[in-house]
């Protein structure tokens, strides 16, 4: 079993590249079999969803090649192939493929997607999408036929602004007759970025970055080269490691407004943040103050960064409440924070935390992947050495983990036991 070992409390300084986007790169790997020849991707991070999902391109018989970062997909021989459940119960992005296989071929078998147990995550939203441009749907056992004789542009007003079904409306409707006005769309900039390679690749949709996305179904489209923006969540999750030991800390290729959420409230608890076109230095040096934070659709605060956050709120100084309103179940880091010395009370969607507190290491396990961030930081902060297991959930979502924490002066590595 590989574990990370990690000696704590230790000043980081240096730079810290961010790498591309998990949540773009899930999503644009799967686009890329909408169009036709060949679609290269850069800036495609090294992780395991990663990794899943090449496998799934090679199986639907898809030529991958990956060289330092870019990724070639030529999908010239795309076969429409039953995905097996071992592939598409490994993460919830394989959903995606739903779409690209329905619009292509107007047909598709395939199992409810995986991902981090977080809470119940339906996909009502993307079923409702489609049967809205003209699917039916047979479900049994969780396993989904989805086929159309022909699909047609409409109108899909969402529930809630739901990343993965206005992902999986626009997949859909860029190769769909006529228009598709997505009302109540997702905002957050994976989306953008999607939309951004699909016009590329000569699609016709606009209104991407607001709430309402309008596409103008195209019959064919071609294979493009795009690059991915940087993973924000990879960004946050550093700026709320320098903010607590860093020393001049440089986060470099960031898209600021990105992560603005996090620097206000970074700023507003007394931190020194200075930030650049497309980097940010965070210093250490002050004590931070309580804040309280509620997770939001984007622009908000993001559900993804608030487990870390909540690690930084223990050596903030007063009481602080933090509100998850995106998942049921996003407080699994809690019970290991407080064995490491925390003060973190949880009653329905609120914790409550009580600091500044001193952690110490021990022990600890990554539930999912931001619950690994979370542990992650607070191994970063205790006295003495704390052993995290089951760190494939934390690899799943960061690139060189180990590598880029060394190279600023962290003492962690990943250890075989
Ligand atoms: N929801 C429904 N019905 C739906 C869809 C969503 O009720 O049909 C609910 C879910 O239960 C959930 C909430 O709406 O409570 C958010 O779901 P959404 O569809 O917006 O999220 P997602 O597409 O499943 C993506 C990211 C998540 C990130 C969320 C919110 C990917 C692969 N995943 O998930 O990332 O938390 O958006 O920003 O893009 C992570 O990276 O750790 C992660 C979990």
């Amino acid at each position: 079993m590989k574990v990370l070992k990690v000696i704590g409390n230790q000043k980081l300084t240096g730079s810290i590249r961010i790498s591309g986007a998990k949540n773009s790169a899930v999503a644009l790997i799967p686009a890329t079999l909408l169009a036709s020849g060949t679609t290269t991707l850069c800036n495609v991070p090294h992780i395991s969803d990663i990794d899943v999902l090449t496998q799934t391109l090679k199986y639907l018989n898809v030529s991958v090649k990956r060289a330092s970062g870019s990724m070639l997909i030529d999908t010239t021989n795309l076969k429409n192939v039953d995905i097996p459940i071992e592939l598409s119960s490994r993460l919830r992005a394989s959903y995606y493929f739903m779409s690209v296989l329905l619009a292509r071929f107007k047909y598709v078998k395939m199992h409810f997607p995986g991902g981090c147990q977080i809470g119940s995550r339906p996909i009502d939203q993307t079923l409702k999408a489609f049967r809205l441009l003209g699917a039916t749907i047979e479900e049994n056992d969780d396993l989904f036929i989805i086929q159309a004789k022909k699909l047609k542009g409409n109108i899909i007003p969402l529930d809630m602004p739901s990343v993965g079904a206005t992902i999986n409306a626009m997949l859909v409707a860029v190769l769909a007759e006529g228009k598709t006005v997505i009302q109540n769309a997702a905002r957050e900039p994976e989306i953008a970025d999607l939309a951004c390679m699909l016009n590329k690749m000569g699609a016709n949709i606009e209104g991407y970055g607001t709430s309402e996305i309008t596409i103008i179904g195209v019959s064919s489209l071609q294979g493009c080269n795009h690059d991915i923006i940087p993973d924000r969540i990879e960004a946050g999750t550093y700026t709320i490691i320098g903010a607590l030991i860093g020393n001049y800390l440089k986060i470099d290729n960031i898209i600021p407004s990105h992560i603005k959420s996090l620097t206000d409230v970074l700023e507003e608890m007394g931190a020194d943040i200075e930030i650049h076109s497309d980097y940010l230095i965070i210093d250490s040096q002050k004590q931070l103050k309580a804040t309280n934070i509620k997770t939001l659709h984007y622009p908000g605060f993001p559900t993804d960064l608030q487990q870390p956050f909540v690690t930084l709120l223990t050596s903030a100084k007063g009481v602080s409440h933090v509100e998850e309103t995106i998942y049921e179940n996003r407080f699994m880091n809690i019970p290991y924070l407080n064995k490491m010395g925390a003060n973190i009370q949880v009653k329905d969607k609120i914790a409550t935390i009580l600091g500044p507190t001193k952690l110490k290491g021990l022990e600890v396990k990554a539930t999912d992947l931001r619950a690994g961030a979370s542990l992650l930081v607070a191994s970063l902060i205790a006295e003495g050495e704390t052993i995290i297991t089951d760190i494939n959930h934390l690899l799943r979502g960061y690139e060189e983990i180990v590598e880029k924490l060394t190279n600023v002066g962290a003492k962690i590595e990943i250890k075989e036991i």
